[in-house]
């Protein structure tokens, strides 16, 4: 008998998706009860944590991570917010009314990162009790305040509209203003990022942060309560158009921080484009969807860099799934893969196709040439139907791709089905703290994605980045000016100035500066790095427009970074 090319790889495949199938079967629900027997007060591997209180991993040696993270948390209560939302478990509605209270705890604790009003917020992670940690720390870490925020909103949202009205504005608006309102006075303060190693700009952090932002806009829109909108918008911007800045056209990826001197291939930049996936905005580039180009360049060329760097990958074709980490200089453990790395490949990678499916296209362009090469080396660059040929190899391919990860995390998942935090390098053999909650989580969202549940929009669709003078390649600081001013009501302060990003002296494109610290009036603008800049502030009223008098004020921006510039108006 001979069989055809095709039908043997259509039988390995079928082989394959049972056997990621079976797992997923298996796994599914040992990772849900993984996820709830690290919540307290009634989980049972938490005893001590208190009600609502999410802990990182039962291990209390090697390493210590019986601690509660803001991030783990939120992006644990997330997945679980979801599920409920979504009509999937309606049996959470109690635990999740215990999160946003332990969360509401928290945010008042005084903290080595600060109080509530003066940075405190920003505090990684506390003890079970519901105590501050004051132990050394990569601190602060911004991404927190934004998760916990997306989080909270989702199920406010939920709330409201099934009327629960009061409880919403009474109770959930202000924690997650708290948060909102960090995020957008903070966004462009230096932050560790979320492996806590590195006190830079970040790109996950910038993300999430970004994204948050564009929620609290809906949200506050839904609630009515607009106070802060304007200055939610005009961070938003700002932040959009510094999340441009990350991307590295010359190595097609996105660099994952600012600092730290590494090469920049990381899962930060993977898990950004998961936790900022937007079902409605396509494969839009602008905010880095899964199924954009850049993405897609970004996790092959974040993918092959751990091809060589561990033994358990030796041997696999250039082409097919690997185990990966969070970085390839990771050192931590000796550096080893981790499984929510893997599991988030594969999730970005179910999210495109999602996606592809929704739109009934796919699109190649010179960006997402390489990555799509690895499935068909003749591939050229276009849009392809979904009734073409060309769009069945491709999704195929990607879908066995996807597939591969899960079956690698699969293969080093031990028989109890726990998930650690990281597999050997060597053996697959698990490693570091085991039963971690953001595994387990992360194998519920992967999951989900492959069964092609999508959740909720977050506005990313039809976002243009306006940052006039900070085009690819060009070094860009973020800017903060504050002028104080008494203004008539129905008069606005602008800003306009000697390059692109300051509309080059126009009055009519001048910048709107946000008043939501009156008589402070500020805004953030990515200016051209080591450069001195012009500019004044202008007043206008019904069209009349009032200029400071003479001389210009005048800036020279730094190398990197960010700056503010505190004014008086003459
Ligand atoms: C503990 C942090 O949690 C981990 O992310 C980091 O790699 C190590 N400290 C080393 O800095
Ligand atoms: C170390 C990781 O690097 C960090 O991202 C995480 O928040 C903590 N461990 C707790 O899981």
């Amino acid at each position: 008998m001979r069989l055809s090319l095709t039908y043997i790889l259509g039988l390995a495949g079928a082989l394959a998706q049972t056997s990621v199938s079976s797992y997923i079967t298996t796994e599914s629900p040992i990772a849900k009860a993984g996820v709830l027997a690290n919540i307290g007060s009634s989980g049972s591997l938490s005893s001590g944590a208190k009600p609502g209180v999410v802990i990182a991993s039962p291990s209390t040696v090697n390493p210590d991570y019986l601690y509660t993270w803001t991030r783990d948390s939120s992006l644990t209560f997330k997945a679980l917010i979801d599920q409920y939302v979504n009509g999937q478990d309606d049996t959470l509605g109690t635990l999740i009314d215990d999160f946003t209270q332990t969360e509401a705890t928290l945010q008042q604790i005084d903290n080595p990162s600060g109080s509530v009003s003066t940075g405190g917020l920003g505090e990684p992670k506390f003890n079970i009790n519901e105590t501050a940690f004051t132990g050394d720390w990569g601190r602060p870490q911004r991404d927190g305040p934004a998760l916990r925020a997306t989080a909270i909103m989702t199920y406010a949202t939920y709330l409201w509209n099934s009327g629960n009205t009061s409880y919403v504005t009474e109770t959930l608006w202000p924690v997650i203003e708290l948060d909102l309102n960090y995020v957008a006075d903070n966004w462009n303060q230096s932050t560790f990022d979320l492996w806590e190693e590195v006190d830079s700009s970040s790109f996950f952090t910038t993300a999430v942060q970004h994204r948050s932002l564009r929620e609290g806009i809906t949200f506050a829109k839904l609630i009515g309560e607009t106070s802060d909108v304007s200055n939610y918008e005009t961070q938003a911007d700002a932040l959009l158009c510094f999340l441009q800045s990350y991307w590295n056209p010359a190595d097609t990826y996105i660099t994952a921080n600012t600092g730290g001197g590494r090469s920049g291939k990381d899962a930060n930049t993977v898990l950004a484009s998961i936790h900022t996936f937007d079902p409605a905005a396509g494969c839009d580039d602008t905010t880095f969807q899964p199924c954009s180009d850049k993405a897609l360049s970004n996790v092959k060329v974040y993918v092959d860099s751990f091809r060589s760097i561990y033994t358990i990958n030796n041997g696999i074709s250039a082409d097919a799934a690997v185990a990966t980490g969070r970085y390839p200089e990771d050192s931590y453990y000796d550096g080893n893969p981790w499984y929510l790395c893997t599991l988030a490949v594969a999730e970005q990678l179910y999210d495109a196709l999602i996606v592809w499916d929704a739109l009934g296209e796919l699109n190649v362009t010179s960006t997402s040439l390489a990555f799509f090469s690895q499935f068909d080396s003749s591939v050229a660059t276009g849009t392809y139907a979904s009734d073409s040929d060309e769009y069945s190899t491709l999704t195929s391919a990607v879908q066995a791709f996807a597939d591969g990860f899960v079956e690698q995390v699969a293969q080093y998942t031990p028989s109890n089905g726990s998930l650690s935090e990281q597999y050997s390098k060597s053996d697959g053999s698990p490693l570091s703290a085991y039963d971690l909650t953001w595994s387990f989580a992360a194998a519920l969202t992967a999951f989900e994605a492959r069964a092609g549940n999508k959740y909720g929009s977050w506005g990313a669709a039809g976002l243009n980045a306006t940052c006039s003078g900070s085009g690819s390649g060009e070094d860009t600081v973020a800017v903060t000016f504050t002028v104080d001013y008494d203004t008539e009501y129905g008069e606005n302060l602008y800003i306009t100035g000697s390059v692109d990003a300051l509309e080059n002296w126009s009055t009519r494109d001048a910048l709107i500066m946000s008043a939501a610290d009156y008589p402070t009036w500020s805004i953030t603008v990515n200016l051209p790095a080591n450069t001195t800049i012009q500019y004044k502030y202008i007043a206008i009223f019904n069209g009349d427009v009032t200029w400071e008098d003479d001389p210009n004020n005048e800036i020279t921006t730094p190398a990197s970074g960010s700056a503010t510039q505190a004014d008086s108006w003459h």
